[in-house]
């Protein structure tokens, strides 16, 4: 098997190789006894990764099919996005495909929106959600979700929506004590799994919500995904065999000593690495140091991943829209000169 190698992204992480061999097993029936007992098996860990006690259902989909399920299930009209990075504004744009009007909160990029401006912010325009990236990707800022909640707590009938995609599974979270509505994740980052599945967690608000809802989808709808999780079954016909390396990954990470270790052993890895850039690095006083020290500061994640992509993440997705756009011009020029020309 071919090593891992470098991979400037917060995902998809290295998966074990034990973990890649469980892909390699005959099909089975995705209603059959033998699913019902894997997912039996796992729902415990998933809630204990999620903080909740609400069933954690399993999509077959990456991160952002679970968001477009937080929007079309969670927010009737009106949603307030808190934008500092790349995946804020991504989270913006999928409620603005989904026919929703969202009204964007600016912060400075490394940094997360306080409670103190969310509040301030609420006393404006009517919404009936807010939402809110946990760990900001682009930049490395870490959202303080449970005081964010507090304040969302305080208005009647506002949910709190948080993407959790690289913060679940890299560090504590508490779900139902802090007062979040939703919160989802892709199997690619801090599960450490092949990416194809997503795993998302409502509470009974946003159940009630979702049961007014009528432009809610179907395959994504959060509905039927917490009604057959309760019954220890999939929704549709899964990615069977991803589903035995996630029974796998949770006895491994069961056997390693659990969850609580697994956040340790990130935030162990975390401070390493700020250690390690503070040292040699940060007395150079060059503007990419000052680059990572800001993002450094302002974070406490603790995805073990960023330890190997730390320094490129805040760097690679400004590049990657860089280059995008900048080969979009290209494109246009080249069939405006081709027009003209024919
Ligand atoms: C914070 C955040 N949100 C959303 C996404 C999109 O997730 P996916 O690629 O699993 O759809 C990513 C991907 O890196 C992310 O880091």
């Amino acid at each position: 098997m071919s090593p891992f190698g470098r991979n400037f992204l917060p995902g998809p992480t290295d998966v074990r190789p034990e973990v890649l061999a469980a892909l390699d097993h005959p099909m089975f029936g995705h209603r059959s006894p033998r699913m019902q007992a894997l997912l039996a098996s796992v729902q415990p860990a998933l809630q204990e990764c999620f903080g909740t006690r609400q069933p954690v259902f399993v999509a077959t989909s990456s991160g952002t099919g679970l968001l477009e399920a937080a929007i079309r299930n969670g927010v009737r009209d009106r949603v307030l996005v808190a934008v500092g990075g790349y995946f804020g504004e991504y989270l913006a744009r999928i409620a603005e495909s989904c026919g929703r009007q969202v009204f964007r909160v600016h912060v400075h990029p490394g940094l997360a929106i306080t409670a103190e401006q969310l509040d301030q912010f609420l006393e404006g325009p009517a919404v009936d959600a807010v939402a809110i990236v946990h760990s900001e990707s682009s930049t490395g800022a870490l959202a303080d979700i449970p005081a964010l909640a507090e304040v969302v707590r305080a208005r009647k009938d506002v949910l709190l929506l948080v993407d959790g995609v690289t913060s679940v599974g890299a560090m504590p979270i508490e779900m139902d004590r802090w007062g979040a509505d939703y919160y989802c994740t892709g199997s690619q980052k801090a599960m450490a799994l092949p990416p194809g599945l997503a795993f998302g967690a409502a509470s009974e608000r946003f159940m009630a919500r979702a049961q007014e809802q009528d432009d809610a989808g179907y395959y994504f709808s959060v509905r039927r995904m917490v009604s057959i999780a309760r019954e220890n079954l999939p929704t549709w016909t899964p990615a069977v065999s991803l589903f035995l390396a996630l029974e796998l990954q949770m006895a491994r990470i069961a056997a390693s000593g659990g969850w609580s270790a697994r956040w340790a052993r990130h935030r162990a890895m975390l401070e390493t690495m700020e250690a390690w850039i503070a040292a040699p690095f940060v007395a150079a006083g060059g503007p990419t140091v000052m680059a990572l020290r800001a993002s450094i500061i302002t974070t406490n994640i603790v995805v073990a991943t960023l330890l190997i992509v730390g320094i490129f993440v805040p760097f690679s997705y400004y590049l990657d829209r860089l280059f995008y756009r900048s080969a979009q011009r290209r494109a246009a020029r080249q069939q405006s000169d081709g027009r003209r020309g024919s």
